[in-house]
């Protein structure tokens, strides 16, 4: 995983290899969250989302088999997580990507919904979460439904989750990835308070959110772009 000078965590090499065993070993429910998010999309006002940090496609291919209707755009900075997503969706239309950040998105077009999932704890200044929270809600039609997965809440919710989620972990992990996982947690990631992520939104132009998933310390929550 390399980190540029912009502070953007890009994942490569054995990271973007391991990733998706990855997700299921440390995401208790991962694929239960990956198979309900798309209902909450069901009522958009157009079958088109913005799937920001697509990784490698696990979003689009959730969306895509609730709906195969829907056009999705999938953006991510790392070329290698975009090339595995390119290979699991290569028998889907309507799907296409940018290797890159939202900002280099034309803006013309406006999404009928987005998607944030697994991301925002990469960011680590407030001021720069703010800007990419908007440079989303800019390329989304009013009331367009945004769905947002990460880590979120205080240092005591994290440390109270953090041992549970110690306590679910598979049995084959070893003690020496366990350690340094958690410690990477604790360290280096950087979560976001539920209050503080209530603001990063509401300053971006989007609606209180609301939280419908929770699993150790990742929670998911919806919001909607203001109308006016
Ligand atoms: C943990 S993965 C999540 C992948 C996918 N969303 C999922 O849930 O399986 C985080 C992804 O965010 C990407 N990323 C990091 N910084 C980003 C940014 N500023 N904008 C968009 N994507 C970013 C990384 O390259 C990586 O593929």
């Amino acid at each position: 995983m390399e980190t540029t000078e912009k502070d953007l965590v890009i994942f490569e090499g054995e990271r973007a290899a391991n990733y998706d065993s990855f997700v299921q070993q440390w995401i208790p429910n991962y694929e239960y969250f990956m198979s309900t998010f798309p209902k909450l999309l069901a009522k958009a006002s157009e079958k088109t989302m913005l799937a920001v940090g697509c990784g490698t496609g696990n979003e689009l291919i959730a969306l895509k088999e609730f709906d195969g209707e829907w056009y999705i755009k999938g953006v991510d900075p790392s070329p290698e997580m975009i090339h595995f997503a390119q290979q699991k969706l290569a028998s889907y239309e309507e799907v296409e990507f940018l290797i890159g950040e939202v900002g280099q998105l034309e803006n013309q077009k406006l999404f009928g919904a987005a998607t944030l999932i697994l991301v925002l704890h990469f960011i680590k200044y407030p001021n720069e979460k703010l800007a990419l929270l908007r440079e989303i809600q800019r390329r989304l039609k009013p009331g367009a439904p945004f769905v947002i997965m990460g880590i979120f809440g205080n240092r005591e919710q994290l440390r109270g989750n953090l041992k549970v989620l110690e306590s679910l972990l598979p049995n084959d992990l070893s003690e020496k990835e366990i350690e340094e996982r958690l410690e990477r947690i604790t360290n280096s990631l950087h979560r976001t308070s539920e209050e503080e992520l209530r603001k990063l939104l509401e300053r971006a132009g989007f609606k209180s959110p609301t939280r419908f998933f929770q699993t150790t310390i990742y929670s998911g929550w919806i919001t909607q772009k203001l109308t006016n």
